[in-house]
């Protein structure tokens, strides 16, 4: 089934929620077919600008006789044992049920929706804002084939999708890619923070950290070089690039940092997820 033909009622139309229902408009999801559950009222002021999903404000506001081909789930995860039982009724619909939420597992919309329901978890990260985000996902054993590819296709339309075989490799899904964008958020702060120590403004480091970080994450998302090529392009024998590149590389550099950092994330996501 393709995006316009999809029926797709979502729960939660936040930030992450918001992004995806923009992101089905913009693949070709037509509006009158999303219905976006959302007590919120400034959540449907958000597509002023442009074709929006009927609003309700709870799941039996939907249009009479509105059969969903997929429910997403993008409420906060601690809303979640409130919110997912009332969809319970649509667990023999042959809708497939979408989680986007963090630390929710599978067993969890089995138990309060059914043992039958056909689940797909997915774990997207902020640039979906954009259309630039990634999303890994895992489906238990009840999703057709045909529902699988109709989740990948409304994951699709806010980036890139990795599908994973193993429930507990979320966890380092989300440590890489879902906390992810903060390290890099992070990398722009450390740049500006060194380039004022070499005597640059605080104005004028910000603003070359931050574009050297979209510029070359733009570069990588274009070239199909891997990093350590695109790495190794800009890096002349003994020059500047080199000199830098010596301490970020050391055996206690950034890569015995980083290792730390997404253990770090890692066991936190397993802890949440407990
Ligand atoms: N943001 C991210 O980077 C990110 C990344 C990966 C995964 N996620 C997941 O995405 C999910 C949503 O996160 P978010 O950042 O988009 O949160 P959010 O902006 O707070 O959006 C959640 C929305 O759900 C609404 N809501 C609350 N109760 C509801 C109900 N009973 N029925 C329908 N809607 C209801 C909330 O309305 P009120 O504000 O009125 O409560 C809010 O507008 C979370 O599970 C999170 O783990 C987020």
């Amino acid at each position: 089934m393709d995006l316009a033909a999809a029926r797709l009622l979502l729960v939660g139309c936040g930030k992450m929620g918001g992004a995806l229902a923009r992101g089905w408009l913009g693949a070709g999801a037509r509006a009158d077919n999303i219905v976006a559950v959302e007590p919120a009222r400034e959540a449907a002021a958000a597509f002023a600008d442009g074709p929006r999903p009927i609003f309700v404000g709870s799941p039996d506001k939907a249009p009479p006789g509105f059969g969903p081909d997929v429910i997403v789930f993008a409420v906060k995860p601690q809303a979640m044992d409130i919110v997912v039982p009332a969809y319970a009724r649509f667990a023999d619909s042959g809708a497939v049920f979408l989680s986007i939420a963090a630390g929710t597992p599978i067993r969890f919309f089995e138990t309060h929706l059914s043992p039958a329901a056909p689940i797909v978890r997915s774990m997207p990260n902020t640039p979906a804002a954009v259309g630039r985000g990634v999303t890994a996902a895992i489906c238990n054993a009840n999703v057709p084939p045909e529902g699988r590819a109709l989740c990948e296709a409304l994951l699709r339309a806010v980036g890139d999708v990795v599908w994973v075989t193993d429930e507990a490799e979320i966890d380092a899904v989300t440590a890489v890619s879902g906390s992810g964008p903060a390290y890099v958020f992070h990398l722009v702060e450390a740049m500006t923070a060194a380039g004022v120590a070499e005597g640059l403004s605080p104005e004028a480091a910000g603003a070359l950290a931050r574009a050297t970080v979209a510029g070359a994450g733009e570069l990588l998302h274009r070239s199909p070089e891997d990093a350590a090529t695109l790495r190794r392009n800009v890096t002349s024998p003994g020059g500047t690039t080199a000199a830098a590149l010596e301490v970020l590389m050391a055996q206690d550099g950034l890569s015995a940092l980083m290792e730390r950092a997404i253990a770090a994330a890692a066991r936190r996501s397993r802890e949440l997820g407990a």
